[in-house]
């Protein structure tokens, strides 16, 4: 099949990645030539790691034979020949409205258009577009090459078509789906990040140290990172994004960002991708 995503950031290229390793081509768009660069870097830089685990006799030549299957672009005109289409863009209502309205011009009809969003309701983006019923949620965990799961979120207009079509692909591409509705933060995020703000909330009252809170989670329950970390990972501005939309979905206090995670955001400590959050990281 022939894959359009859209965005190169690291939801992306990951996406763009795992396609490419299972046999689709891909046409990865960005607005920014510069973030098709860095986009086709990390994706060079990952696939180097997984293809030496292989241990194949050519693992340069299957590196080589899958990045040739993603053609970067910065022009819309080329989403035209996808046949299915992830948007991976800014995680922002308005900026995921302008891409999918464009897609819906572009793309002929009948074509998927699913989201990667993380939070933002299925519902209301596929009403943008004259095919909320081909829109769906296709949610991917980051880091995306090594994690299995793929949130399905289906709107309130998705059709069973365009999700039993969703269902598949994700499993091409070596995931699991697991299907869900249209709720503030589907289930990953309704989960996850209310524990990561509390992890916060310890933190800024003294409970413990960084380190500390997140050792006893990973120690004492076996979570491959600790909460802070895993925060820096997801980036702090996006922990935040998820829990105002949380917060203002169910008007319930209990989802109230943390004011040290607000505080770390105002001043540009957005976790890894800064150089700086809950930890320091060298770039
Ligand atoms: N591509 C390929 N290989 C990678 C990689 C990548 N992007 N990132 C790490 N690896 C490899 C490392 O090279 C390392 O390989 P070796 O064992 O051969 O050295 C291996 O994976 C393990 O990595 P690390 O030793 O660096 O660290 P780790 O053992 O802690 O594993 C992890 C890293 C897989 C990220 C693990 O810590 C983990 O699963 N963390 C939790 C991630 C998580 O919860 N993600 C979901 C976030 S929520 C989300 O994404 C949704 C949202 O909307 C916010």
């Amino acid at each position: 099949m022939k894959l359009g995503i859209i965005g190169a950031g690291t939801m992306g290229n990951g996406i763009a990645q795992v396609a490419a390793f299972s046999g689709h081509e891909v046409i990865l768009h960005d607005i920014e030539q510069q973030s098709l660069q860095r986009g086709m870097g990390a994706i060079d830089r990952s696939l180097g790691k997984i293809v030496a685990k292989l241990g194949i006799e050519d693992p340069q030549g299957r590196k080589d034979e899958v990045l040739s299957r993603i053609r970067t672009t910065t022009e819309w005109d080329g989403l035209a020949a996808a046949e299915f289409v992830v948007e991976a863009v800014f995680e922002s209502f308005e900026v995921k409205k302008e891409v999918l309205q464009k897609l819906d011009q572009i793309c002929p009809q009948g074509i998927v258009l699913a989201s990667n969003t993380s939070s933002i309701s299925i519902t209301r983006l596929a009403a943008v577009t004259k095919r909320p019923e081909q829109v769906i949620g296709m949610h991917f965990m980051n880091p995306v090459p090594l994690m299995k799961l793929v949130e399905i979120i289906r709107g309130l207009a998705t059709s069973d078509e365009t999700f039993h079509k969703t269902e598949a692909l994700a499993q091409e591409l070596e995931k699991v789906p697991v299907e869900v509705n249209d709720s503030p933060g589907f289930v990953s995020n309704r989960v996850l990040l209310p524990m990561i703000n509390e992890a916060i909330f310890a933190l800024m009252e003294g409970v413990a140290t960084a380190e500390n809170i997140d050792q006893v989670m990973k120690l004492g329950m076996n979570h491959p990172m600790g909460p802070l970390k895993l925060a820096d990972l997801i980036g702090l501005d996006v922990c935040l994004d998820i829990l105002n939309v949380l917060f203002e979905g169910f008007k319930d206090p209990r989802y109230r960002p943390c004011p040290l995670l607000q505080k770390m955001v105002d001043a540009g400590w957005l976790g890894r991708k800064s150089g700086k959050g809950f930890y320091e990281y060298s770039r």
